[in-house]
């Protein structure tokens, strides 16, 4: 699949946008606040319904303004579709793809799919667990739609039992209504469990290989899903952290609390990796993610590079580009030096400078 292009009205700090993609690399680039990201962010709401930075959907209308809209065309499979987002200050915001509005957030799935790549990823190793399950939990939505729905489900059900707790500080009778929180609890947090450790299962097949390449050959990279308590005990460690959960008003035992390890050897590099170790394999997580979901798609999705090259040394950025000869790809950089100096294949160049783009020469 391929966003053919975007439009934008009174979206961050653009007016008005019509920009056209090409299919391979697209380079977008200039100085510092002029609006590049903003262009990934429109184009990861058109895929994902919500931006990557986790703003609320307002504050990305333009100051000033009541209103924004993206409309972007998407080609997957030969077929076009025309998303349409309409953002409202004081309403919900509407979707509609090709003129039919959508009522769920879920109905837009599988049309786009989006890989973002900021420098913060490189930050996923020795980051707290909650970057790792937000990780697991991105990818897997847009995967696979069970997953959204049962996420969805068990979030509500989790914030419903913690208010629950702490109303039952003021009001101990209501210890009786808790049953039925843990039930519901159990049913989606047990699907989430072995969702993602057969996920984890399927990154660690194509892991193993990438970043034995990525290390010269010397380190072989395994990943551990690590449950805060395996399916099967979910129930029984439940029950026993009730005493606990009433005294916190809060709910200590689930996949709200799982994390994910990895190891070199037996080493877990979150601890003890040195920063290198762990920007490689942060890289060849983003690199098997890549994979996963060409093979689960069946498809290619695009692949949107925030200000991530300049982050990584000559090697790790041919690394990078050379697997994406067939990836449709959005970069954003303050510079072209580097590209031109290592001769990377770029396909259309746009300049930002304060909301607005212009199209400039391709270079190569
Ligand atoms: N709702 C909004 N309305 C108008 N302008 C906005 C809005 N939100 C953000 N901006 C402006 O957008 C600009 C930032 O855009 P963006 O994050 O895309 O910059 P960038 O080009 O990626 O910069 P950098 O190279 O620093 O990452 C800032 O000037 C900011 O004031
Ligand atoms: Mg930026």
């Amino acid at each position: 699949m391929i966003v053919k292009s975007i439009e934008l009205f009174d979206f961050r700090n653009y007016e008005s946008l019509d920009l056209k993609f090409d299919e391979g690399v697209n380079i977008l680039y200039g100085d510092n606040a002029q609006g590049k990201t903003n262009i990934l962010e429109a184009i990861y709401m058109s895929g994902t319904t919500k931006s990557h930075r986790g703003t609320k959907d307002k504050e990305t209308i333009r100051f000033g303004k009541e209103e924004a809209h993206i409309r972007t065309i998407v080609e997957k499979q030969g077929k076009e579709y025309k998303i349409d987002m309409h953002i409202k200050k004081h309403k919900t915001k509407g979707i509609a793809i090709n003129q039919m509005p959508i009522k769920k957030a879920s109905d837009l799935f599988g049309v786009l799919n989006l890989i973002f790549f900021s420098p913060e990823d490189l930050n996923i190793i020795k980051d707290g667990p909650a970057e790792r399950r937000r990780f697991l939990d991105l990818e897997l939505c847009q995967l696979d739609k069970i997953y959204l729905y049962n996420l969805s489900k068990y979030n509500k059900v989790l914030n419903q039992r913690n208010k629950l707790l702490k109303d039952i500080f003021q009001n101990p009778e209501l210890r009786n209504t808790l049953d039925i929180w843990d039930q519901q609890l159990i049913t989606y947090g047990t699907k989430i469990i072995q969702r993602r450790k057969q996920f984890v299962e399927e990154l660690n097949t194509i892991i193993f290989g990438i970043h034995k390449r990525l290390s010269g050959n010397k380190e072989e990279l395994f990943l551990s899903y690590e449950p805060n308590c395996t399916d099967a005990y979910y129930p029984q460690k439940l029950c026993e952290a009730r005493d606990k959960d009433e005294r916190f008003g809060s709910t200590s035992v689930g996949p709200h609390r799982d994390d994910i390890s990895f190891l070199i050897g037996n080493i877990d590099i979150r601890k003890y990796g040195s920063q290198g170790q762990q920007r490689t394999a942060a890289l060849s997580l983003k690199l098997s993610e890549i994979e996963l979901v060409k093979k689960i798609i069946g498809d290619e999705p695009v692949l949107l590079l925030d200000d991530v090259l300049s982050e990584l040394d000559i090697n790790r950025q041919n690394q990078l580009l050379n697997n994406l000869s067939t990836t449709q790809t959005v970069i954003t950089c303050t510079g072209l030096d580097e590209f031109i100096k290592n001769r990377l294949k770029i396909d259309k160049v746009f300049r930002v400078t304060e909301g607005i783009v212009t199209e400039e020469q391709q270079l190569n």
